[in-house]
């Protein structure tokens, strides 16, 4: 792919990042050409993402005051952080959520075997997942545009969400921590605590129990 035609491709990505976080309802419109953008970039997507680009999300982990059992990763991509987190947490289930099939192919090719029992990948959209409320201790989002009512929908009582960009404000697909607070806080989270490491930079925020 030629350099104008990634720059176009990541410029498109924070025009979607920045347009649906702000009005979700474009979702609608903007769906069909950012999936066929990843689709596109599915088969050379993990050669090009190099082990910096998980650091905020494994600070991020570190911060977690008690090992989650049930966790989602949304946008997974090829699946890196789906790998990461379950590793980390050798009890829970893991289940990665990614709109495009090539890219969900592409994540189940490289789940090591060691992982196949309790890491799976799914194709599905995270604007509506179609699973029970309260169904992840530990919601995901590594390098991915957030669906604020549903991510609070999924996440349990006392749950946590992880937002990660693995390049900070540079990284294509990101929100400013303000944004995050300012959109999460009315929907019943707290304790949010930012985290930056290596390249990037990660939030966390808490749901509060009712
Ligand atoms: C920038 S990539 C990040 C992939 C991976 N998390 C990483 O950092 O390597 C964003 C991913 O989110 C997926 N995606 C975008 N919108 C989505 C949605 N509504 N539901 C599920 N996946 C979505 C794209 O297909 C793409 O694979």
């Amino acid at each position: 792919m030629s350099a104008a035609l990634e720059r176009l491709g990541r410029r498109f990505a924070r025009f979607v990042t920045t347009s649906v976080v702000a009005w979700p309802g474009l979702w609608r419109l903007l769906r069909r050409p950012l999936l066929s953008q990843f689709q596109r970039l599915a088969p050379v997507w993990d050669q090009r993402r190099g082990p910096e680009t998980l650091i905020p999300l494994g600070a991020a982990l570190d911060r977690l005051d008690t090992p989650p059992q049930r966790i989602v990763d949304l946008g997974t991509g090829t699946g890196a952080a789906a790998r990461v987190v379950a590793r980390r947490f050798p009890e829970a289930t893991v289940v990665g959520v990614d709109l495009a099939p090539r890219m969900v192919e592409e994540a189940r090719a490289l789940l090591p075997g060691d992982l196949a029992g309790r890491v799976r990948y799914e194709v599905g959209d995270a604007s509506s997942l179609g699973v029970d409320p309260g169904a992840f201790d530990l919601v995901v989002l590594l390098n991915m545009i957030p669906f604020f009512e549903e991510l609070t929908r999924v996440t349990a009582p006392g749950g946590t969400v992880i937002f990660a960009f693995s390049s900070g404000p540079e990284t294509p697909i990101y929100v400013p921590t303000e944004k995050l607070r300012e959109r999460l806080e009315p929907l019943g989270f707290a304790g949010f605590e930012e985290v930056a490491a290596g390249p990037g930079t990660a939030v966390l925020a808490r749901r509060l129990e009712p």
